[in-house]
């Protein structure tokens, strides 16, 4: 048996730590052999492969990226993609493929699996944790510690000068990352993409901050957009990759502040700094469990299924079920931790 492999969409820390587990246990526990594709989905349509073996997957748990490279290239709508990617698997000999990615990824293999018989297997992966049919993802702890690190250091300096400090955080449909990090790092406003806000509102909790003697921090979901105006949704722009980009919203809303408070602010975008780097213990334990569940799926011939985290357990679902729908925040949990705002 031989087994593909291939990493697609935003990177993520853990990426590696599933590519080793998959190895170590396909060779070790099933003697198989694995090619690696180069760039997600760009792999298998320009038959661009790297070596995947043990040796290759040696020393990389703590890292962070994807040894395989990443990118959104999109095989459904490619020139003769579906051939393309059939083709090149029938090259290399290889009899099932596990994708690891996020909703583009899996959805676009759900699509070859159901539709044209590729034989693929899912594994879950985004920063944002924004998947449904697993309860997280790996990269969304590490993404929640890097912005809560932030955040205790931005305290530090907002108190010192007595400034609102905006902090964008990543987050373009789902307001996980700004939730957990806002919540542990003690913000005094969270802002999601999921509610419009109100910015007034945000005012009045900074100032009622100030006269409480502590300076704001705000954290902003890069996704969040305001109720007063479609400033935000306007200045969604496509980039010549055709990729969204999103305007600055933590800019824009500093501005704001400053101008209906008369207090300084300043803002920070905390950006990829999210998605580099070494992974959390959690993510490494998350990630590694992944992977030999998604081996376990190969062996069992079970294609069209993704491995998903229920409580402590490593299930495995429909792909079509991840990719249906985004998992946002609930309301009720966003009231909940509206006490500490203001
Ligand atoms: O989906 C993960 C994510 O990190 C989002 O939070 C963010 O909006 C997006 O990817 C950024 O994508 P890119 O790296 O292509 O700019």
């Amino acid at each position: 048996m031989r087994v593909g492999v291939l990493t697609g969409g935003g990177d993520c820390p853990g990426l590696n730590a599933v590519i080793r587990a998959i190895v170590r246990k396909g060779v070790q526990e099933y003697g198989y052999a694995f090619t690696g594709f180069r760039d997600g989905w760009r792999g298998p349509l320009e038959d661009d492969t790297v070596r995947l073996d043990i040796p290759a997957v040696r020393g990389i748990l703590p890292r962070g990226g994807t040894i395989l490279g990443s990118s959104r290239t999109n095989p459904l709508t490619a020139r003769d993609g579906v051939r393309r990617v059939e083709d090149t698997l029938a090259r290399h000999g290889v009899d099932a493929l596990i994708t690891i990615g996020g909703e583009d990824t899996l959805g676009a293999a759900a699509r070859l699996c159901g539709e044209y018989g590729i034989p693929c297997v899912g594994v879950p992966k985004t920063i944002d944790n924004d998947l449904s049919a697993t309860d997280y993802t790996f990269g969304f702890d590490t993404a929640v510690g890097i912005a809560t690190e932030a955040i205790d250091r931005l305290h530090t300096t907002a108190e010192s000068h007595m400034r609102v400090l905006v902090v964008e955080v990543m987050g373009r449909h789902a307001g996980w990352i700004a939730l957990h990090s806002g919540l542990a790092g003690g913000a005094n406003v969270i802002l999601i993409p999921e509610q419009r806000f109100d910015v007034d509102q945000v005012c009045s909790w900074v100032t009622s901050r100030f006269r409480a003697s502590y300076a704001p921090i705000v954290v902003v979901a890069e996704g969040a957009v305001p109720k007063d105006g479609d400033m935000v949704l306007k200045d969604r722009t496509l980039d010549s990759f055709g990729h969204v980009r999103l305007s600055g919203v933590g800019e824009w809303l500093a501005a704001e502040i400053e101008k209906r408070t008369g207090k300084e602010a300043r803002t920070t975008v905390l950006g990829h700094v999210q998605r580099g780097g070494t992974p959390s213990a959690f993510d490494r334990w998350l990630a590694t469990r992944f992977g030999l569940h998604a081996i376990d799926a190969v062996r069992d011939g079970d294609f069209g299924a993704m491995v998903a985290l229920r409580g402590t357990d490593i299930v495995r679902v429909p792909m079509s079920e991840a990719t249906a729908r985004l998992k946002t925040v609930d309301p009720a949990l966003y009231a909940e931790v509206g006490v500490f705002f203001g």
